[in-house]
């Protein structure tokens, strides 16, 4: 019996030494020092040996217990301290550079537009928009456009099955709120325009104007200035000036195209504004007394002013982009340094 005791201490010693968590450890405790443990039922053998043995062998009994439990609290210890070391070496190097996790922003078309949506709204204009697609009434005949204008076009203009176009301007929402809103009017019309041109550094197929129309009566070409000077000098700062230069459009008389000093040189001259010192931002002009007599609004008593701005070049000129194409490739490389 004293062998198997002897037995017992080698296989429980090399098992508690090689255990290698708390679980198993205290599974181990209970098979080797539980009720149902060998050890214990040693006890009750106590009993079928000679009286002169029991004593002795009752002590070896409970010196194997003891050792047993010292061996389970020694390894217990050990796995204590070994678990300890590797939270230690877990532990955090705040020290370490951060991992940043990439952060959305707007577009810059987006904030761009927004930016002049906030001005115009402080100048009292009102918002209205809509009709990407719409038909050739309000495209192109309400706005006064000869049946043989260049820009009617198939290679201008995309029209749809159904003989409806895409808008190549929003100066189709003129004619959609003086169809609707008896004046005075005072609102701007930001969206998406569509024209069959080819794509390079300062064209696009899609591209984005915003429209603006006042109608009352005594309005004058020096509001349409003044509405000018006020958007550039909010929008760009102070220094900012503006010009109007003669052109033409079917819809205004007379009309203009309408430049301020590059916001990029301060108007010395430098890429962006190809060394002029000036940057397009759109035609103008007063509205033609046809629109209006189309209309069926007095031409009379009302005039008015009205001006489409490119917003595209806008943001380039904003953000220093050098090639509108990158706003439309959507490389947010490209876009993170637009911020
Ligand atoms: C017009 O579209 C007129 N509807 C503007 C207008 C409104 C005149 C009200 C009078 C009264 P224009 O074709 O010049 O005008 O375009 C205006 C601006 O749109 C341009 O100065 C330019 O900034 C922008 N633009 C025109 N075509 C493109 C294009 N393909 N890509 C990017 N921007 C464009």
């Amino acid at each position: 019996m004293e062998s198997e005791l002897t037995e017992l201490v080698q296989t429980a010693s090399q098992e508690i030494a090689a255990c290698p968590n708390q679980a198993e450890l205290a599974n181990l405790k209970a098979r080797y020092l539980g009720k149902k443990s060998l050890l214990n039922q040693m006890y009750s053998r106590l009993r079928d040996l000679p009286a002169a043995e029991r004593p002795g062998f009752g002590q070896s009994v409970n010196q194997t217990r003891l050792q047993l439990e010292e061996l389970v609290k020694l390894r217990e210890e050990e796995l204590k301290q070994s678990s300890w070391q590797q939270a230690e070496n877990r532990r955090l190097d705040l020290t370490m550079p951060g991992i940043i996790p990439l952060r959305g922003g707007l577009h810059p078309l987006t904030r761009v537009l927004r930016e002049i949506e906030d001005v115009f709204l402080s100048l009292g204009y009102e918002i209205t928009e809509g009709w990407d697609i719409d038909d050739e009434f309000h495209n192109f005949d309400a706005l006064n456009t000869p049946q043989d204008h260049p820009s009617r076009n198939l290679a201008d203009t995309f029209y749809l099955k159904d003989g409806s176009l895409l808008r190549t301007q929003t100066s189709n929402m003129q004619v959609r709120v003086l169809e609707n809103y008896p004046p005075p009017i005072k609102i701007i019309s930001p969206g998406r325009c569509y024209r069959n041109d080819k794509a390079d550094a300062t064209h696009s197929p899609v591209f984005h104007q915003v429209e603006a129309l006042v109608v009352d009566e005594g309005i004058t070409l020096v509001d349409l200035k003044d509405a000018l000077q006020n958007f550039a000098m909010l929008l760009f700062g102070d220094k900012v000036q503006t010009r109007i230069r003669p052109h033409f459009f079917p819809f205004t008389e007379p009309s203009a195209e309408m430049d301020m000093t590059c916001a990029v040189c301060g108007g010395t001259g430098c890429k962006v504004c190809k060394q002029t010192g000036w940057i397009e931002l759109g035609g103008a002009g007063m509205v033609d007394p046809n629109v209006f007599d189309m209309l069926g609004i007095d031409s009379e008593r009302y005039t008015g002013f009205a001006f489409g701005l490119g917003i595209d070049r806008i943001a380039m000129t904003r953000y220093g982009i050098p090639d509108l194409r990158l706003l439309y490739d959507n490389d947010l490389r490209v876009l993170q340094q637009f911020r």
